[in-house]
């Protein structure tokens, strides 16, 4: 398939075109490195051998997107682009309303002039919101979102059924993220943090190499296993592998799925500091503080819908999620350039 990447020097992005590649697709990279480095289009080839086309187009600009879809014939298109730091969502909603939303639409709406009938779009585990018992399951619907980043996604699920619904040349699959952590293993590709990390593990890699001072604990007071929150950790190159298969499964079946992409089973704060420490070869200084606001004490998936449609399952541990963390941490102190 000839495939549409939007957000494809980004993070989870960049991993996904690497595995599309290896799996014989031919991938054309829309970013307008907003987060991301030009830099990663020699990594992937340096990776995969191939170097995708790119363009550098804000999906927000209309007229630069169509020129796009009139320059190429896609068959598929695989959604990353978006505002991810949920924080910051809550300070400047409108902008990520704007960018997650309309600069969504932008991309759906030229979808359909242009007969890309084939999608997967990047949701997340957040829009089950607190509402549920673990493991979570796909069954559930949409929860309570505690912030304007966990409503963009709710926001886009709705839009995307309700446009498969409509639409019967469309197809479309859900993919609800559980936390995506480690970095692919040649060391050359992996997540940059914007300024300091409010995700755990890229918070331990800059206290592992010394960056920062310790790592900040947000409470030991849970219902878990000793007390810290507990989270379904997913290697990157597992996630993107999902993403080989979900883009292949919605070209041949029509409709709309909603699919949880996690490992199943969840680790405490301390477990993944643990697991770091081993990793890295030394201990890593931490405190533990006050609960974070808007924090549930545990979240893992349900993964059996992922097996039955997919045929996925995720394959790496979190001692490797943490061993390839640490080697991407260590070869790129100043990101990638
Ligand atoms: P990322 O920031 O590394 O990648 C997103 C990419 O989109 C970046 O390269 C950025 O430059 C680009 N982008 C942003 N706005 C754009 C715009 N208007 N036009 C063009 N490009 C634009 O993030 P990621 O971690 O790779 O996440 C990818 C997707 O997965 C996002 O939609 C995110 O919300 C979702 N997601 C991420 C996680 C996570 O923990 N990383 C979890 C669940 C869901
Ligand atoms: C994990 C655990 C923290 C940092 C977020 C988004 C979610 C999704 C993934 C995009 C929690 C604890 C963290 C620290 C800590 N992103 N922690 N000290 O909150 O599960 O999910 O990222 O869709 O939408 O909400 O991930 O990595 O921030 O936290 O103790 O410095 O680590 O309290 O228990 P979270 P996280």
């Amino acid at each position: 398939m000839k495939i549409l990447v939007t957000g494809g020097t980004g993070y989870i992005g960049s991993h996904t075109c690497v595995e599309l590649i290896k799996n014989k697709h031919e991938v054309v990279i829309v970013d307008n490195l907003y987060n991301s480095s030009i830099a990663v289009l020699d990594r992937i080839e340096m990776i995969s051998g191939v170097k995708p086309k790119f363009y550098q187009v804000d999906i927000l600009d209309r007229e630069a997107l169509e020129a796009v879809f009139k320059d190429n014939k896609f068959d598929a298109c695989i959604h990353f682009a978006g505002y991810k730091a949920v924080g910051e969502s809550c300070e400047i909603p409108l902008t990520y309303y704007k960018n997650n939303i309309s600069g969504s639409i932008n991309l759906y709406e030229l979808m359909r002039k242009y007969h890309v009938d084939n999608l997967v779009f990047s949701s997340s585990a957040t829009v089950y919101g607190d509402d549920f018992e673990v493991p979570f399951k796909e069954e559930y619907g949409l929860g309570t979102t505690t912030n304007p980043y966990g409503s963009t996604k709710k926001m886009n699920e709705m839009i995307l059924t309700d446009l498969a619904k409509a639409d019967k040349d469309f197809s479309t699959v859900l993919l609800r993220y559980f936390n995506p952590i480690g970095a692919h293993e040649s060391g050359l590709i992996g997540e940059v943090p914007n300024g300091i990390p409010n995700n755990l593990v890229p918070y331990i890699a800059q206290t592992a190499s010394g960056q920062r001072d310790f790592l900040r604990v947000w409470g030991n007071d849970y219902d878990t296993v000793d007390g810290t929150g507990v989270r379904d950790y997913i290697h990157v190159v597992d996630l993107a592998k999902a993403h080989v298969l979900a883009i292949e499964y919605a070209y041949k079946n029509k409709g709309s799925e909603v699919i949880n992409i996690g490992t199943g089973k969840g680790y405490s704060v301390l477990e993944v500091l643990h697991a770091y420490e081993k990793a890295c070869g030394h201990e890593i200084p931490y405190k533990i503080m006050d609960r974070r606001p808007g924090d549930i004490a545990t979240c893992y998936a349900d993964t059996e819908k992922a097996s039955k449609l997919l045929g996925f399952k995720a394959e790496y541990d979190i001692n490797k999620m943490c061993e390839d963390s640490y080697r991407f941490t260590s070869l790129n102190p100043d990101g990638i350039k």
